[in-house]
């Protein structure tokens, strides 16, 4: 078995070479990982547990992938795939939406795999085990390999394609920052300092574990002050995103109200605009979120965009749109969509399917080309009092942001713990 030191790797100049020697890292970890599950029993035959080489092979693979492999993943999911996309048309950005979600599973995965392999690897490396899964060793290591394939054969090569060389700049930033790495200035020692760490955070950042945190909650104190502080600005910024990502039906929420009996319901509704009076939606005004928030005119709504693992929670007031404001979107509707509206008695029984189809044939004959927008049928429009953006984070230490509107309509923020 061989202690692996680490190799020379390009600086964040060329970031997507810096990509790839990370995977370079992976896969030396990866070997030496496949090395401890012959040399273990090895081992445990002539010292009755894991000797001082096992330990030791079990200390560098645990240290590279909690300290470093994260932060590959990082650059994947939060900057190289989200500027692909930006850039990415035609048939690029077909392989990309095709290919990004099987990428965040992968990582998703891995990182599943990895937390059964952890407890071992610690056992391992402290002396008090030598119990390692081949198994889940070989998924892992076959999991991780394949995904490496993949990306080196077509994410790296269209970012070398499409990205201009402020793009790879940019990119080389994050990366550099997100592993508290100075720009190198052009000076050697600094570049080499850069060279040394690529895969890895600055030795600064590594300390010890509590460290760790703390700097995380520093970093995400920073956060907090990035966001807008109009509410609605931020959450159109990140709508705005959301489209980017191409997340699925990115306007679909949530939207949660009570019956009289005091229960709560909830159903998906699409929003059709949002500004600074609210968020809107259309509906039938008899339907049982209709009925509902006649007699208590409050709701919360509720997004989630899992491919940027955000969430938005929004509590207020509900009121009506106007008479003119519902015949405006009505009218925009496909002939269709309104014929369904006038003919649908949304959320009331009904015998069968055929009867639906039966009640559709009588209204389009009844109205035509041009049905009028039936009375119960508009929108409703929920005034924010309370929004709370969600940010998914590693561990399960993810940032909560609530803004709380003022009696003067000003609004505070506040962070939330998750
Ligand atoms: C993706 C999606 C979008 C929907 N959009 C709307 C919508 O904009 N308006 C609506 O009334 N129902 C919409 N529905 C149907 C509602 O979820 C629900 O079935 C219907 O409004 C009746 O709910 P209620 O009985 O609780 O009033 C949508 C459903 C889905 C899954």
């Amino acid at each position: 078995m061989t202690q692996l030191h680490p190799d020379p790797a390009p600086d964040f100049d060329q970031p997507v070479a810096v990509l790839k020697h990370c995977h370079g890292r992976i896969r030396k970890q990866l070997s030496t990982l496949e090395k401890l599950l012959t040399h273990l029993p090895l081992s445990q035959a002539e010292t009755g547990g894991a000797d001082e080489q096992a330990r030791q092979a079990a200390q560098a693979v645990l240290k590279y992938f909690e300290k470093a492999a994260h932060l590959h993943h990082d650059d994947e999911e939060q900057d190289l795939i989200p500027m692909l996309r930006a850039v990415a048309r035609g048939e690029d950005a077909a392989t990309l939406q095709a290919l990004a979600p099987t990428i965040l599973q992968d990582h998703k995965d891995m990182d599943a795999m990895w937390q059964d392999l952890h407890e071992q690897l610690t056992a391992i490396a402290d002396g008090s085990g030598t119990q390692l899964s081949a198994s889940t060793v070989q998924r892992f290591s076959q999991r991780y390999l394949s995904h490496m394939e993949r990306e080196e054969s077509t994410m790296a090569p269209m970012a070398m394609r499409l990205f201009s060389p402020e793009q790879m700049a940019q990119l080389g930033q994050a990366m550099r920052q997100r592993r508290n790495i100075e720009p190198s200035g052009g000076g050697s020692a600094g570049a080499n300092a850069a060279t040394a760490s690529a895969c890895e955070p600055a030795a600064k950042a590594i300390g010890e574990r509590v460290a760790d945190l703390r700097k995380d909650y520093g970093q995400a104190s920073l956060d907090e002050n990035g966001v807008d502080a109009d509410p609605i600005l931020q959450f159109t910024r990140w709508f705005e995103e959301a489209l980017k990502a191409e997340v699925n039906e990115p306007n679909a929420m949530s939207v949660a109200t009570v019956g009289a009996d005091g229960r709560p319901s909830s159903r998906i509704v699409l929003v059709k605009q949002f500004d600074a009076r609210g968020f809107t939606w259309y509906t039938n005004y008899d339907s049982q979120k209709g009925r509902e928030l006649a007699g208590k005119p409050f709701a919360c709504l509720l997004f989630f965009w899992s491919e940027l693992e955000r969430q938005v929670r929004i509590e207020g007031t509900v009121e009506r749109t106007s008479a003119e404001e519902s015949d405006k979107y009505f009218n925009s509707r496909p002939l269709k969509s309104r014929l369904s509206a006038i003919a649908s008695e949304q959320s009331a029984p009904i015998a069968s399917r055929a009867a639906l189809e039966h009640n559709y044939e009588e209204t389009a004959r009844q109205y035509g080309e041009a049905p009028p927008r039936p009375s119960d049928w508009g929108g409703f429009r929920l005034v924010p009092e309370r929004i709370e953006f969600w940010q998914g984070r590693r561990s399960r230490f993810h940032d909560r942001i609530v803004y709380t509107r003022q009696e003067d309509g000003s609004w505070t923020r506040q962070r939330l713990q998750p």
